[in-house]
């Protein structure tokens, strides 16, 4: 461990994250050597300093809210095994059933309660539904409990996207895809898309955390690494300043320089 902070510092990474709390106003920024654009291995790396930091925050009966994708999969994929403290529930955030098992919010929220000892319960909606049908489903008991439980998160772990990979990955039609460019969206968080100041552009319809419900969770922990993805990590950081965000050296570097 020692080493590692000698490595930490010698490599500039500590200056870099203090760089980034002041610049984007963060309560604490973790920044991982090397570019996630390039390397799995450091997207694996965001994975672990991630997972290490959320289970030194998880206190007896938290719980612990976390979205999809491919950088949540290496957060509880690099969870060390063993019990956080008892009781602890851990939730998908959203609705959104991905082709993808691996990367989908329900089998990583499954994953994670298990290598921490805790519960954890799934949601079965799928994403970008009609008004209509959420209307009905959130008529169904089970969904409903789901939503209450969802605003009383502690923690939520959330991967940050580009607002058009995400719209494309989510297969969006191309007139949607359009607008939301035209709008200026240039991330997208938990299902809502947001221009570079952090206002939200569009939502995609599904059950779930809702944009109050993520401004009103006690911790929050952002994570996304990648050149690619520094704008999407600057406009999610102006929602909300007290975050904390794990990011690698690609993404932090070019940041500063956008900022
Ligand atoms: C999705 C989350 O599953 O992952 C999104 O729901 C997030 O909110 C996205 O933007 C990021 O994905 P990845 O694969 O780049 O980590």
């Amino acid at each position: 461990e020692d080493m590692k902070d000698v490595i930490h510092g010698i490599k500039g990474l500590t200056e870099l994250e203090n760089a980034l709390e002041s610049k984007l106003n963060l309560k604490k920024v973790l920044v991982v050597p090397g570019n996630s654009d390039e390397s799995e291995l450091v997207l694996k790396d965001m994975g672990r300093t991630a997972a290490k930091y959320l289970k030194k925050l998880i206190k007896a009966n938290n719980i612990i809210g976390i979205t999809g994708g491919t950088t949540m999969a290496e957060v509880a994929e690099e969870m060390p095994k063993g019990k956080a403290d008892n009781e602890i529930l851990v939730l998908p955030a959203r609705g959104g059933l991905g082709k993808d098992v691996e990367t989908q919010a329900n089998s990583i929220a499954a994953n994670l309660a298990k290598r921490l000892g805790g519960n954890y319960r799934l949601l079965h909606v799928p994403d970008n539904i009609e008004q209509e049908a959420i209307d009905a489903l959130l008529k169904v008991s089970e969904v409903k409990e789901f939503v209450d439980i969802i605003k009383k998160i502690d923690i939520l772990v959330y991967g940050i996207g580009r607002a058009d990979v995400m719209a494309e990955r989510r297969e969006l039609p191309n007139e949607t895809i359009k607008k939301l460019i035209e709008k200026g969206a240039v991330s997208e968080a938990f299902g809502h898309y947001f221009d570079t100041s952090g206002n939200r552009v569009w939502e995609s319809m599904t059950v779930g955390l809702s944009l109050v419900d993520f401004k009103q969770v006690k911790n929050v922990i952002g994570v996304a690494g990648g050149t690619k993805k520094a704008e999407a990590i600057i406009s999610i950081s102006s929602i909300r300043e007290d975050m904390a965000l794990v990011t690698d050296e690609g993404a932090a570097r070019k940041i500063l320089k956008l900022v």
